[in-house]
């Protein structure tokens, strides 16, 4: 590859985190509002765009590209985009992988294994529709279930995303684990991050994975695993279910001093830190007279301002970390 993505603090940044849409069919109250506004089509990345961006990224060292969203299953065209991008694994791409609602996963999955997709992330809170319907304000659990089903079916790995909450998925967290491990799939738990509005709620529900971690260690034997996914989970084994459980702290346990990581917004703004407000347009470049010479120097740009690490801070009054939602970079 042409010179590598290295931040001012020797991190090598290898792993893409593509949105593809800001759109998003459930309403999941941590990620954004019942009320929200999204963007007009045409400020968003065209298919062309997304392929020519990814390209660039992937000649500058990026092995790992992750599609999110909002949901990237919602976006009409999507699969184009994995086809063309499955065309480059093992041509500088490593991985193509995406994280997902699971809400179309039936009608995708099929689609998603033959572009070469080998393992997805799927985001599960609960089990119990009413409290589905609570947590994303929507009632789809059934789809969901239906979807990992299918990916499953599709040859897929499914590795399931809890956001682990106070009072609301807290006594059931051992049971996703044992559900997830009885069927397969790999289970993470992660702590909620203060992005977009943070109210009362959002501090009250808040649940230190140090906490979970103890109460699973009393009723099971977890060993800690070298298993790597490239994200920021640490991983254990589960002697009793005999599956993998990750977590992931960033408020307990930060591990900002490994990121690998850049995300890039469906508008083409590429945030170096997802706890961070310093961005580079990444569109401009795309839509300018010059879009090669201008998207290495906004590379470079990238690597000069990424922060060492996030500031995230949940208790009450200290507001945002990020006014803008996770919606927008997908995590
Ligand atoms: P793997 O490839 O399976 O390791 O996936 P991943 O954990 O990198 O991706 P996923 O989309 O499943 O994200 C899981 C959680 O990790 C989400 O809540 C993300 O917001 C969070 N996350 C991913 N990268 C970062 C990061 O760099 N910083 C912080 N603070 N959170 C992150
Ligand atoms: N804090 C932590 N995780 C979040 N996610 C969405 N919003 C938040 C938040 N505020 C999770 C989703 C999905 C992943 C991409 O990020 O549940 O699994
Ligand atoms: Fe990297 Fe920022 Fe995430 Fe920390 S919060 S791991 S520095 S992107």
């Amino acid at each position: 590859c042409s010179k590598p993505l290295v931040d001012a603090f020797n991190r090598r940044i290898s792993y893409l985190r593509l949105s593809v849409t800001d759109r998003c069919d459930l309403r999941c109250s941590y990620c954004m509002p019942e009320q929200m506004q999204f963007l007009p089509r045409k400020e968003v990345l065209s298919l062309e765009e997304l392929h020519k961006l990814a390209l660039a990224f992937i000649d500058r060292g990026i092995s790992k590209i992750r599609l999110t969203g909002g949901e990237p299953l919602v976006r009409r065209d999507v699969i184009e985009l994995v086809h063309a991008l499955g065309r480059k694994l093992g041509d500088g791409l490593e991985e193509l992988t995406l994280t997902t609602n699971g809400t179309q996963l039936e009608k995708f999955a099929e689609d998603l294994a033959a572009a070469g997709i080998r393992r997805i992330n799927v985001s599960l809170d609960t089990m119990d529709g009413t409290l589905f319907q609570e947590l994303s304000r929507r009632d789809r659990l059934n789809h969901v279930l239906r979807g990992i089903a299918a990916a499953k079916d599709a040859g897929l790995k499914v590795k399931l995303n809890t956001v682990a909450l106070k009072g609301l998925n807290e006594e059931e967290i051992p049971f996703l684990v044992e559900w997830a491990h009885a069927h397969g799939h790999e289970i993470t738990l992660i702590e909620v991050m203060p992005l977009g509005e943070v109210d009362g709620e959002r501090v009250d529900h808040y649940l230190p994975l140090t906490a979970v971690q103890d109460a699973l260690a009393a009723r099971w034997t977890l060993t800690p695993s070298d298993h790597r996914s490239g994200g920021p989970a640490r991983y254990f084994d589960v002697a009793e279910t005999g599956g993998r459980l990750g977590l992931i702290t960033p408020l307990t346990n930060n591990f900002c001093a490994g990121c690998n990581r850049i995300r890039v917004t469906a508008t083409g703004q590429l945030y170096a830190c997802l706890g961070g407000a310093e961005q580079v347009d990444l569109r401009a470049a795309l839509r300018s007279d010059a879009p090669d010479a201008r998207l290495a120097e906004a590379l470079d740009e990238a690597m000069r301002i990424k922060p060492e690490r996030h500031h995230f801070l949940i208790e009450r009054g200290a507001g945002p970390a990020q006014p803008r939602h996770m919606s927008l970079t997908g995590g």
